[in-house]
């Protein structure tokens, strides 16, 4: 995903000044061992299901209750 800051922001103890781009890797964050254990296993039984493929906030996919139609997974 893309976007760029309005504002000075920091975020994982960089800083990100107005006007950059930022470009956001969901796989990655999905993937993050510091946040979901043995993070690379395929385990559709996973209890933690907090992941961010459909986005978050005020972007966060319309379409997600459409795409999990009987998915039953997650
Ligand atoms: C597995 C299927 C899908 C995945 C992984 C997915 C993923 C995403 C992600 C990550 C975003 C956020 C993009 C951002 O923040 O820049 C998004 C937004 C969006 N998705 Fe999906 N999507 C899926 C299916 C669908 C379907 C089936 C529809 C509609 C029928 C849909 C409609 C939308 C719309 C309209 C937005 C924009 C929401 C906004 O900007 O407010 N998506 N999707």
């Amino acid at each position: 995903m893309a976007r760029s800051a309005t504002e000075d922001v920091e975020l994982g103890g960089v800083r990100i000044p107005a006007g950059s781009f930022v470009a956001v890797s969901l796989g990655a964050a999905n993937r993050d061992p510091e946040r979901y254990p043995d993070p690379d296993a395929f385990n559709v039984g996973r209890e933690d299901k907090q992941h961010i493929s459909f986005g978050d906030g005020a972007h966060k996919c319309l379409g997600m209750h459409l795409a999990r139609w009987k998915c039953g997974c997650c």
